[in-house]
């Protein structure tokens, strides 16, 4: 386990079967639609990636970024576009890919903007929830796992932009963002 961790609580290989799960009830539910599977920079690059390995049907993939947290641990309720998408969804199936969904702010926002932009439908997959932050009504459609209100990383998510490469989901020592 990284030396920064205090432990360790969603192992490498819970998070692949998972993704596995997950693109399984996607393809089911998504066959015959026009699907587009929009990651949030940056935190969905690894679950984007693995997810959309075990999604049998035709996809598209584009990428927003967003920010909320800016490098911190608690969210500043500020979402910030930095890069909008490359390609129209306009009448497309959209699924959003998010490796977490906290106070639920970013993807409230994100959802009105691709309303705004003429999708047909929009849902969330998301490998982590944590349902105690949540400051505005947000039920994402596919969850891979609940977590508790705490300060985790790894598998695409950051603190001060380090650890996104860890393979798996850890709880951070305090003593490394209180110092
Ligand atoms: C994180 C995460 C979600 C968002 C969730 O992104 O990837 O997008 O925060 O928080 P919320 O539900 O409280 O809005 P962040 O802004 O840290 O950017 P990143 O993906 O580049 O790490």
């Amino acid at each position: 386990m990284h030396s920064d961790l205090k432990k360790i609580l969603i192992s490498q290989k819970d998070i692949e079967e998972k993704c596995k799960e997950l693109g399984n009830i996607i393809s089911l539910d998504y066959k015959d639609k026009n699907l587009v599977v929009i990651g949030l920079l940056k935190g969905c690059v690894p679950f984007i990636s693995d997810l959309v390995k075990h999604i049998s049907i035709p996809l598209r993939m584009d990428y927003m970024s967003v920010s909320s947290y800016h490098g911190g641990t608690a969210s500043t309720g500020h979402v910030r576009v930095n890069k909008d998408l490359d390609s129209s969804v306009n009448g497309c199936d959209v699924l959003i890919a998010e490796d977490i969904v906290d106070t639920g702010k970013t993807l409230k926002k994100v959802i009105e903007m691709l309303s705004v932009k003429g999708a047909k439908s929009i849902k969330v997959v998301t490998l982590l929830d944590k349902p105690e932050g949540r400051v505005v009504e947000l039920v994402p459609d596919y969850v891979g796992f609940e977590i508790p209100k705490e300060f985790v990383v790894g598998y695409g998510l950051d603190y001060n932009e380090y650890y996104r490469n860890i393979p798996y989901i850890g709880v951070l020592k305090e003593e490394v963002y209180t110092k």
